[in-house]
């Protein structure tokens, strides 16, 4: 038998099983979820737990949960310093991107042309939020955007309303170049937090 999940981590996972369960809105669970998330990243003992999570340099994720019910996933991604992430969407999922520890800041870009060229993208940046632990950010379907690493090791732990990778392409923006392709989203590391 597996080892018992810490207990705030499975009672997190018990609250979005709750909040899924109410309906088939998954704007209103994920709603939901970005309140339960700004609970869990404001734990002072899972901050301390995950300062020795590994990194997951070489977009990667750790999948700490997925539920075999609503489908929702829950992943961490753990930035080295400075890491500069690429600018991406989520395709049509729901995402709550949650701080632990560290500093990021959130990108975020609107479309400027009508998607209708294949390849062609312009992109403009509309907002930099920055984050430190306890910030959380939902992120709704097709939304570009970008993470930003601080001047230190950061960790987030995040909310997927379903998995994408393995099943769905996820958009990628060049500004520069004004090009935009779809491309899998980040190879998962199955991590459990006992
Ligand atoms: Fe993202």
């Amino acid at each position: 038998m597996a080892a018992r999940r810490m207990p705030i981590f499975q009672k997190f996972i018990d609250d979005l099983r709750a909040a899924f369960a109410d309906g088939p809105d998954t704007a209103a669970a994920m709603e939901k979820a970005r309140s339960l998330l700004e609970g869990l990243v404001a734990d002072e003992e899972l901050r301390a737990r995950s300062k020795d999570w590994p990194s997951t340099e070489g977009h990667k994720n750790l999948l700490l949960y997925e539920d075999p019910d609503y489908g929702f996933v829950i992943n961490a991604v753990v930035r080295t310093a400075h890491r500069k992430g690429g600018i991406h969407d989520h395709a049509h999922a729901w995402t709550a991107y949650g701080l632990l520890d560290g500093e990021e800041k959130l990108e975020r870009y609107s479309r400027l042309d009508d998607g209708s060229r294949e390849g062609y993208a312009e992109i403009r940046l509309d907002s930099v939020t920055e984050g430190g632990p306890g910030t959380v950010d939902l992120v709704p379907p097709f939304d570009i955007h970008s993470e930003k690493g601080g001047a230190a090791r950061s960790v987030a732990v995040i909310v997927r309303s379903e998995r994408l990778v393995g099943r769905v392409l996820q958009g990628r923006f060049d500004p520069e170049a004004k090009t935009t392709h779809r491309g899998e989203g980040p190879t998962q590391i199955p991590f459990e937090l006992t």
